[in-house]
Formats: structure tokens, C-alpha cells, sequence
């Protein structure tokens, strides 16, 4: 076996590849002195929206911003229930708890690891009552205001179904795309194909420098096709001024910088090729891994997309295999190991192991395999030959 290191994630290669563009970004700014707001994050805006088949987008500090800025402006108050997954990561519901609203957490889907609309269906009919458009929870009163489903591993959430229930029970539906730039699926119920960041009221995405689309430090973005709630974050990114000095609220200092917006821009022109390599290298993981009976390979709902920003595996005693596989020079990640109701953090919500089992399980067992663009079929070959050899 060769011992061929394969890393779990090569930002340095992709950099390299337009190394001189970004240098420039730099150049510009040192030589304008322009480095918060400014034509690069407009254009940026701009760019992305139409990306992500969105009228608008604004251009913010993080994906935790953008998550708590879409709950906000979209009208989530204190009190109120926001519905998310226990298998997510955290910022998802900090935003929630942040926006001084009540976690509720549903279970996932089983093969898709994301939203389960059933298990969505079954809370909203069974625990709360609905009253003139609006739903509250049976046993604490409270409004049930939105339901954010993760487009997790950068496969697009089953909206036609969430949207669906969402309408009935009068709920806002904030996406949480933060790891699925330009994933897509086909809406039977609209008989399109539909982008993630431009299906719910608002959606949110996180720059990161590992997602898909990555700056070189701290961004995020909200996309939305209504106007009032790009509006309403451009204030809120901008301590509440749509004005300098004049504060109609009280907002945050969450604002994307140029530089930022700048790296972005080069990086959105190369994203649809970068997402086919990961989309390839995935083609090639789940037809090697299809001859392992001991592994499950991701699975795509029908119809979609997925961009893979994870390309996530479940296999019996994981750990053992993490373990070996670092001892060969494979990287593999965990996403995610705790499931949310366990945490430390969540402990005054009163949740105890064995109310979400499908995430229970999968936590376990999840394995999140190299991925990023530019990974080669030979990488792929060698990281799934060891896993055969180990399993
Ligand atoms: C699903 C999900 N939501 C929210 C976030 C928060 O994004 P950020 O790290 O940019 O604040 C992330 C990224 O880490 C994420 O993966």
C-alpha cells in the first residue's frame, strides 16, 4: 500500500491556482483604502444572488450572523419556537437562542441525515394546536415561528414537503445553506430546479475558508427574494443605520469586508467547476464504496444535487477506523459527534438521549471521508482500497 498522505481538506492547492488574482485583491485595498463596504462587496452581492437564483443578498460578517440576521429580520421574536435538527452545528442554534427565541429541536431523515418532514409533521400536529394561521405549542403557549432545516453536507433539505408543511402551519422557513453553496434539486411541486439560498423567506451561508465557497478569514451571506428583509439586515449588519449616525435600531457590527468580498469574487467565478470535482469525486467514493457491504454511502434524495461539502459515510466502531486510517495518512473529520441535545450547552432544554435516535445512531457512525476540489480519483481509490482493508 502506498503511504501517500491524503489530507482531509487542501485549501493551499486550491489557493495556489489563483494566487495572483488575490494578491491583487490586496493591492487594491492597500492602494483605495477601502476595506469595509465599497464596490467589491456590491458586486459581490450582486454576483452571488444571481448565483444562487435570489434577488438579493447581503453580504455579512459569518454564517452565524447571517443565520441570527434571517430569524431576525424575518420576524422571530423573543419566546417564540424556531424547529431545527439536533444534527447540525452549533451556530445554527445559538443564532436561534440569540434572537431570544426557544430552541425545538426534530429529528433527521434517515438517509439523508437532513430535516425529517414526517418527524417536522408529526411535532406541529401532535404538540401544538393551530389558530388562525398561527401555531403555538400545546404546553407552554408559545408561537411556533419558523423552522430552520440545514442543507447539511451540502445536500438541499426535502423542501417541497417542508414547504408544504411550513404554508400549513403558518411557519418561516429560514434556510440554513451554509454548507451548500449551489447545491440544486427538482421541485415536482414547482416543476423546477430549484437553488439552495432561494426556497425559504431568508437563507444563510457561511464563507468560512473550508466551505465551498471560502474567504481568507471570517464571512457570511443572506439571500432572500424579499426586499423589506434585505433591507431590514443591511441595517442590522450595520449597527441599525441605514444612514451613518442614524440608528432607527439597535443592530450589530456584522458587516462583510472588502477583502473578503474581494477573495469571494474570484472564488464564486471558479465555484462551479470546484463543485463538479467534488460532485465527481463523490460519483467515484460511492461506486467504489458500493462494493463494502460494511459502509453506507451517502444518499441523494431524488432529484437532488448535492455539492458535497462533506462527503459522509456510516461504519460500525468509526473510531477504530478514524484511528487506523490517520495511522496511514488518510484525514477523515466527524460531523457531527454530540448530537446538539446532548451538549453541555443545551442541558436547560431538558432533552435526554434517546429522543432524536435516528441522529443518536448516525452520530455515531458518521464518518466524514477527504474531500475538496482537486482530489483526485487515485486519492479516492487509495482512501477507499485502506478502508477495505481495515473494515
Ligand atoms: C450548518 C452550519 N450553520 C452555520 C454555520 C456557521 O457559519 P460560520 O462559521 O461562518 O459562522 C456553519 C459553519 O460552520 C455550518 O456548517
Amino acid at each position: 500500500m502506498t503511504t501517500q498522505s491524503i489530507p482531509f481538506l487542501d485549501l493551499n492547492s486550491l489557493h495556489a491556482e489563483n494566487a495572483t488574482e488575490y494578491k491583487e485583491v490586496f493591492e487594491q485595498a492597500l492602494a483605495t483604502g477601502r476595506f469595509i463596504g465599497g464596490p467589491q462587496v456590491t458586486e459581490f452581492e450582486n454576483e452571488f444572488a444571481q448565483f444562487c437564483d435570489a434577488q438579493y443578498c447581503v453580504g455579512v460578517g459569518s454564517g452565524t450572523d447571517a443565520v441570527r440576521f434571517a430569524l431576525m429580520a424575518s420576524g422571530v421574536e423573543l419566546n417564540d419556537i424556531v424547529i431545527t435538527v439536533p444534527n447540525t452545528f452549533i451556530a445554527t442554534t445559538e443564532s436561534i437562542t440569540q434572537v431570544g427565541a426557544d430552541i425545538v429541536f426534530v429529528d433527521i431523515d434517515e438517509k439523508t441525515y437532513n430535516l425529517s418532514p414526517e418527524k417536522l409533521q408529526n411535532y406541529l400536529e401532535n404538540e401544538c394546536e393551530l389558530k388562525d394561521g398561527t401555531t403555538y405549542n400545546k404546553n407552554n403557549g408559545k408561537r411556533v415561528k419558523a423552522v430552520v432545516p440545514v442543507h447539511l453536507y451540502g445536500q438541499v433539505a426535502d423542501m417541497d414537503a417542508i414547504m408544504d408543511i411550513a404554508e400549513k402551519y403558518g411557519l418561516i422557513v429560514v434556510e440554513d445553506a451554509c454548507q451548500a453553496h449551489g447545491a440544486t434539486y427538482f421541485s415536482k411541486k414547482q416543476n423546477k430546479t430549484l437553488t439552495a439560498g432561494s426556497i425559504g423567506k431568508a437563507a444563510a451561508f457561511s464563507f468560512y475558508p473550508g466551505k465551498n465557497l471560502g474567504a481568507f478569514g471570517e464571512g457570511g451571506a443572506v439571500t432572500t427574494n424579499d426586499e423589506s428583509i434585505a433591507n431590514i439586515i443591511k441595517k442590522i449588519r450595520d449597527h441599525g443605520q441605514a444612514q451613518k449616525y442614524i440608528h432607527d435600531i439597535e443592530g450589530y457590527n456584522g458587516r462583510l469586508d472588502a477583502i473578503q468580498a474581494g477573495v469571494l469574487r474570484i472564488k464564486l467565478r471558479n465555484l462551479p467547476k470546484w463543485n463538479e470535482q467534488r460532485i465527481e469525486a463523490a460519483r467515484k467514493y460511492t461506486e467504489l464504496f458500493s462494493s463494502v457491504d460494511s459502509i453506507i454511502a451517502p444518499v441523494e434524495l431524488d432529484g437532488a444535487k448535492p455539492v458535497y461539502h462533506l462527503y459522509v459515510i456510516r461504519v460500525k466502531n468509526r473510531d477504530q477506523l478514524q484511528k487506523k486510517l490517520s495511522e496511514v495518512n488518510i484525514g477523515t473529520g466527524l460531523h457531527y459527534p454530540i448530537p446538539l441535545h446532548l451538549q453541555e450547552a443545551y442541558t436547560q432544554l431538558g432533552y435526554k438521549t434517546g429522543d432524536f435516535p435516528v441522529t443518536e445512531v448516525v452520530a455515531e457512525e458518521l464518518l466524514s471521508m477527504p474531500m475538496f476540489p482537486g482530489l483526485s480519483e487515485s486519492q479516492v481509490e487509495r482512501v477507499v482500497s485502506s478502508i477495505k482493508e481495515l473494515v
